[in-house]
């Protein structure tokens, strides 16, 4: 008799709940994924502090803060805000500053919790906030992008961007829970899911061709915001982050296989000027060309990027590189920290389905990619 497949992360399944485990030892912590989540359950009980800040913006704040405000009073705890202006462009020093101030502000004190009500950028700034205030302090995450939700909420990187670079100043800092709940979803842009399916999308590439075809046969659900549809997306999504996190938490191998299309995208996005294309955007153009590459080396089939392209296509991704040229790209992806001892190191597909990390391709190759050389790609 053939043996039902364990996924070892999984840890149970109740009342449309779904919850998944980052193995960490000590630091390990639970993913609540589902819709309209009682927070009496699925919060309170992982909140062991008495004064909690809730870290938020000016979009979703308005939204979403008063539900969490209410629940967390209910529960005796002392509960204050800050509020941050929107956009990555205020993902800094000075916004971070701010968290502090708040802090200092409502004499916070090391037992307490910050807790991320936002999309990645929030989730960021307060995780870096949560990391160094009185040398870290407990950390929620409630992400509301569906890409916070499959990516950023999930793994501990924090940080804020330096303006000469993004990202760079962080430190890891692992939540004490996530709480993924669809119904945030509901108020999401169009743009802004489209972004987030990109890094769904991402993890079919590198390491679930099953959740690939999955994907196909449920795009056009997923874009009318199923919220069922959309959980699944979310549970298979941290599965395959929980697993490449919890065997690689800093990045010292297979973590990388998550920047896929990120080395082309990180191009793209600089390019065009931040704030032109989504980072997921980008990211979807920069897979469909690690894709591309890949088929120039053999790996995949030119009908497996097509394939690739429709994916991307159905999920309202732009499949049409800009035409940056192959001199200025190839400088612009020089300057991405993936560049390890002078040698580009890039995530292609080995097959669908499987993403490596590898410095081992054809330069030619690559420049063809990069000049869009028939077949994969197209360009404006
Ligand atoms: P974001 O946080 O800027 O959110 C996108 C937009 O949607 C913002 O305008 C936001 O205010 C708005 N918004 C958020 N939730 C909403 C809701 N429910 N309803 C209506 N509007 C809502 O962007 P993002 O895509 O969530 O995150 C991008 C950031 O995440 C980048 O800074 C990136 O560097 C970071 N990131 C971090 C990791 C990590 O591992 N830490 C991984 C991927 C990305
Ligand atoms: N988003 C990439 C990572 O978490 O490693």
């Amino acid at each position: 008799m053939t043996q039902p497949m364990i996924q070892p992360e999984a840890v149970s399944i109740s009342n449309a709940v779904r919850t998944l485990n980052v193995a960490l030892n000590e630091r390990s912590y639970p993913i609540f994924i589902g819709s309209e989540l009682s927070l009496i359950e699925y919060l309170l009980p992982h909140v062991s502090s008495r004064q909690v800040m809730i870290v938020s913006n000016d979009v979703v704040a308005p939204l979403y803060l008063e539900r969490y405000v209410q629940a967390l009073n209910s529960a005796g705890k002392t509960v204050a805000s800050c509020i941050l202006p929107d956009g990555e462009a205020y993902k800094t020093l000075d916004s971070l500053k701010l968290v502090f101030d708040a802090l200092m502000q409502h004499r916070f004190n090391r037992d307490c919790t910050v807790l991320a009500l936002g999309g990645g950028v929030v989730g960021d700034m307060a995780g870096f906030a949560a990391a160094s205030f009185q040398r870290g302090v407990d950390f929620i995450q409630v992400p509301t992008t569906l890409l916070s939700q499959v990516d950023s909420s999930v793994g501990g990187k924090t940080g804020v961007n330096h303006p000469l670079g993004k990202n760079m100043i962080g430190a890891f800092k692992q939540p004490k829970l996530v709480l993924a709940d669809m119904s945030l979803l509901s108020t999401l842009p169009d743009r802004e899911l489209s972004a987030g399916l990109a890094e769904v999308i991402k993890y079919a590439l590198i390491g679930d061709v099953e959740f690939l075809g999955w994907l196909e046969s449920n795009v056009d659900g997923l874009m009318k915001r199923d919220s069922q549809l959309l959980a699944e997306a979310v549970f298979r999504s941290c599965q395959h982050k929980a697993r490449i996190v919890a065997a690689d938490e800093h990045e010292q191998g297979d973590r990388a296989l998550l920047n896929l299309g990120h080395t082309f995208g990180h191009a793209i996005e600089s390019f065009m000027g931040y704030g032109e294309w989504l980072h997921g955007e980008a990211v979807a153009t920069g897979m469909l060309m690690a894709a591309d590459l890949s088929a120039r080396l053999g790996w995949i089939l030119n009908e497996d990027v097509a394939r690739i392209r429709r994916l991307l296509f159905a999920a309202k991704l732009p499949v049409v590189v800009p035409n940056i040229g192959s001199d200025a790209f190839l400088s612009l992806m020089g300057q991405d920290k993936k560049v390890l001892d002078g040698q580009l190191r890039l995530v292609l597909l080995k097959k669908m389905g499987q993403a490596i990390i590898t410095k081992e391709f054809d330069f030619q190759l690559l420049l063809q990619t990069l000049q869009n050389k028939e077949p994969g790609l197209e360009v404006v």
